[in-house]
């Protein structure tokens, strides 16, 4: 159909098993049948940045050979590119593994984009054994996210990734 209009609203609790499984669905249903990586990656950082409250900024890092390079997102202008293992999004792509940072300034490194930034969560992008992006996630309170979120995310993540990967 087309037009189409995305009206999408989660009755969930944030942050729960039944908000990040609708959430997924949202994520599923606005990137299905779509090619292109830019145009889903920014579905995606829209989707989320409506969806997901008290965020700062929600996007994404793409990797570029040993760089990881500004992608699409909602929020403040950010820094465009970040060498690989520096800060939490360096961090994350480095090791493969998601960085939960309760308070970043005690994360060595954290890289101040938006100095309302207190609290960030990065979940690795990964096909084929590769980090091929990051999903990044910022928010203005400390402590913001949770265990059940980094597994949301990274269930996110997992269901996304072969069609946010740039050919
Ligand atoms: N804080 C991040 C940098 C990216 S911005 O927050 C959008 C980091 O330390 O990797």
């Amino acid at each position: 159909m087309f037009p189409r209009m995305f009206d999408y609203l989660i009755d969930h609790p944030a942050g729960s098993p039944e908000f990040h499984a609708e959430l997924r669905g949202a994520a599923d249903a606005l990137t299905t049948g779509e090619a292109d990586a830019v145009a889903n990656m920014a579905n995606l950082a829209a989707l989320i940045w409506q969806l997901v409250p008290d965020l700062n900024w929600a996007g994404f890092y793409r990797v570029q050979g040993d760089t990881l390079v500004l992608g699409p997102f909602c929020g403040r202008p950010a820094c465009i590119r970040i060498p690989m293992g520096r800060g939490v999004c360096g961090a994350a792509a480095a090791s493969g593994t998601s960085q939960l940072v309760e308070d970043v300034h005690a994360f060595p490194g954290h890289i101040a984009c938006d100095a309302a930034s207190r609290s960030e969560l990065v979940v690795p992008v990964i096909v084929d054994g590769q980090v091929i992006a990051v999903i990044d996630l910022d928010s203005p309170l400390p402590g913001r996210f949770t265990p059940a979120d980094q597994d949301g995310f990274e269930a996110l993540a997992a269901l996304i990734a072969s069609r946010i990967r740039e050919m």
